[in-house]
């Protein structure tokens, strides 16, 4: 696919057919994010792909937690959004407002994981310097985009991991494994509402000083 398709062909999808991904495309696309850039060369991260029963587990488990109403617990520390900076505050408040009806369909989607038939959990080891939360989001962005690639649809999402606990029971993820953030890959439903959700971007202008 040509590179400006790629980029401009990817986005957040919340529903999935139940078609799965064969386990050599999957590779592929790690194998091309392994190519990103990172920290003197450390490449720090650790990819647990979840598939088939393991996947359904995590599922159910997932379903029930989220039913129950249980708090996300993830790894990384949360931030109410009312501390976030004031520009990314509004851009927040201005993606929700424009969810509209497809809204309401993400909570029941995102309880059952958006029928992902494959989720990739992006791992650190405890200890991690800082720099390598830069390497990680770097080499998932390379997952989405050589994903896109591949006629994929995917959703990087914290959704994926806000039950850690839980994650590390049902994948047997070790406790010095800090999991960071979950990636779902399939194929779209074209008739999921939820699939009609576009996110904007800002002005470029906005967001760019040239000094000169
Ligand atoms: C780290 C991270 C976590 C995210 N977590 C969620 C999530 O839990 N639920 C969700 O609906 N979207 C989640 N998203 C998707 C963002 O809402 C989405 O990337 C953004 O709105 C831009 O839309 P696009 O990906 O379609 O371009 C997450 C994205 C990132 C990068």
């Amino acid at each position: 696919m040509d590179f400006e398709q790629v980029i401009k062909n990817r986005k957040s999808t919340r529903q999935f057919t139940d078609q799965k991904v064969a386990v050599e495309v999957i590779k592929k696309v790690l194998q091309e994010a392994q190519l990103a850039p990172s920290w003197v060369n450390s490449q720090p991260y650790h990819v647990h792909l979840a598939t088939g029963d393991s996947l359904e587990r995590v599922r159910a488990q997932q379903e029930q937690l989220d039913n129950s109403g249980a708090k996300g617990a993830p790894d990384l520390p949360m931030m109410s959004r009312k501390d976030w900076p004031a520009q990314a505050q509004v851009n927040m408040a201005e993606w929700t407002k424009g969810l509209g009806a497809a809204g309401k369909e993400m909570g029941p989607a995102s309880a059952k994981l958006y029928n992902a038939q494959e989720v990739l959990y992006l791992t650190l080891p405890k200890g991690y310097s800082l720099w390598s939360l830069y390497d990680l989001g770097s080499f998932g962005n390379g997952i989405v985009l050589a994903a896109t690639n591949q006629g994929l649809a995917s959703m990087t999402a914290y959704q994926f991991i806000k039950y850690p606990k839980m994650l590390r029971k049902e994948l047997n993820i070790a406790d010095d494994e800090e999991i960071i953030i979950g990636i779902g890959l399939g194929y779209p439903d074209d008739n999921a509402l939820v699939n009609t959700i576009k996110s904007r971007r800002m002005n470029l202008d906005d967001i760019l000083t040239i000094h000169r």
